[in-house]
């Protein structure tokens, strides 16, 4: 049994093949597309990219053949920042932001993350795994084949390492490929409102070791806002994480420029994510350091805001540009790479090459595995999607629909549009 696989008949393989590094300038619209191309998968890996005549010729009796209809063919994406293990929703509260309640009034008056928190304290191992493989099947079905997942809605020792855990076992029982990040410092939990360093002590003491030890975590990541951790207590957090060899990330900038995309140069973060406020000298500090900016237009929209980030501008500054959904259930409520493309050459105006870029190739460098996915290439893993589209443009052009036809994570198919 030859255990291969060819799609044939693709109006555009669109490979993202390139210099094996983030891609920055105008290197971000360069998406090296195959015009009337398929692709050959031996397994779980990608053996051949290509003109029709040349894949067919890898074919044997026993290759699976897919006639991809003149569709599109592209990496699976990979969305880089998402908070997917959670208990209930916070639907009451996008009502009431409806009726005029920001999100941080929300929030001071106990809802917001603290409500997610309360529901996920409630919430057994096995009803998080359970909401999340409902969530994991809304990735699948947009077309993404690997997350990054955040914990961050538990706040004690025990409650991260649950969710934690729970990504753990959604990684190992569900086609999509989760990244784990610790966010223990995603708020302040209410019985510590009043002694914030011994939260901080605890994060550091005993959080983080425990994370370290049961390697449940590659990243951590804190939320570093005014209201929230001071950059001061950020860094004390941080720089604990890099101790246990976790890389990091952090939550910048988002409501008010507090310092974050300096402190992310600062610790030469892998990336430094929302960045609605960061000024000039903010985008210069990122590109010093080499730090991706991952951009997420997602939770400006859906909190009603027109604060985008300065997509633009960081783009001329040349910085190695990624966008997610930040998917969780308040400030972003959505799966989808697709309006996040739309969103971010509406609102942000990015072409629509720099955004898929943006979505694939940068976005699995910024979690340290730009040589295994994020573009179509030979020896990589076989996530790819079919899209029912004849032309890339198409993707973020019609807001609204779920185009992927069939999607493949690891050469196996993860989701077919009935
Ligand atoms: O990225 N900014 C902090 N965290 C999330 C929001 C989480 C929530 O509202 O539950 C974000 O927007
Ligand atoms: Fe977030």
């Amino acid at each position: 049994m030859s255990n291969s696989l060819a799609v044939l008949n693709c109006s555009q393989v669109v490979t993202l093949s390139g210099a094996r590094r983030p891609r920055t300038g105008g290197d971000l619209r360069q998406l090296a597309i195959i015009e009337d191309g398929g692709i050959f998968i031996r397994g779980d890996r990608i053996e051949g990219v290509g003109r029709r005549r040349e894949i067919e010729q890898l074919c044997d009796v026993e290759t699976e053949v897919i006639e991809a209809g003149r569709r599109v063919v592209m990496p699976g994406f990979v969305d880089a920042h998402t908070h997917p293990v959670f208990g209930g929703t916070r639907a009451n509260e996008f009502e009431q932001r409806t009726a005029g309640s920001t999100y941080r009034e929300i929030a001071a008056r106990g809802g917001g993350i603290r409500a997610t928190v309360r529901a996920t304290r409630n919430a057994s191992l096995n009803d998080l795994i359970k909401a999340g493989k409902r969530y994991g099947d809304w990735f699948l079905r947009c077309g993404t084949t690997t997350v990054e997942a955040k914990s961050g809605y538990g706040l004690t020792t025990e409650d991260e390492l649950k969710i934690l855990r729970a990504i753990k076992q959604l990684n190992e029982q569900t086609p999509l490929n989760y990244v784990p990040t610790f966010l223990g410092a995603h708020d302040i939990p209410f019985e510590y409102k009043s002694r914030r360093q011994t939260y901080v002590d605890l994060l550091i003491k005993e959080m983080l070791p425990r994370v370290a030890e049961e390697k449940l975590a590659e990243y951590c990541d804190v939320f570093c806002e005014e209201d929230v951790f001071t950059t001061d207590e950020a860094w004390q957090i941080l720089s604990a994480a890099r101790c246990h060899g976790l890389g990091l990330r952090v939550h910048a900038d988002q409501l008010s420029l507090s310092g974050g995309a300096k402190l992310a140069a600062e610790l030469n973060a892998a990336t430094a994510d929302h960045l609605e406020h960061t000024d000039a000298d903010g985008i210069a500090a990122l590109k010093a350091a080499k730090v991706q900016p991952v951009l997420l237009p997602g939770s400006v929209y859906a909190l009603g805001s027109n604060k985008y980030p300065a997509a633009r501008e960081m783009i001329d500054a040349g910085l190695a540009l990624v966008l997610a959904t930040d998917f969780n259930p308040g400030s972003s409520p959505t799966p989808s790479i697709a309006m996040v493309l739309s969103l971010a050459c509406t609102q942000m105006k990015m072409t629509p090459a720099e955004a898929i870029t943006a979505t694939t190739i940068n976005a699995a460098y910024s979690l340290d595995r730009g040589d295994e996915i994020g573009s179509l290439e030979k020896g990589k893993r076989a996530d790819f999607v079919i899209h029912n589209v004849s032309d890339y443009r198409e993707l973020p052009y019609w807001f609204g629909v779920e185009h992927p036809w069939r999607v493949y994570a690891g050469g196996k198919l993860a989701y077919a549009r009935p």
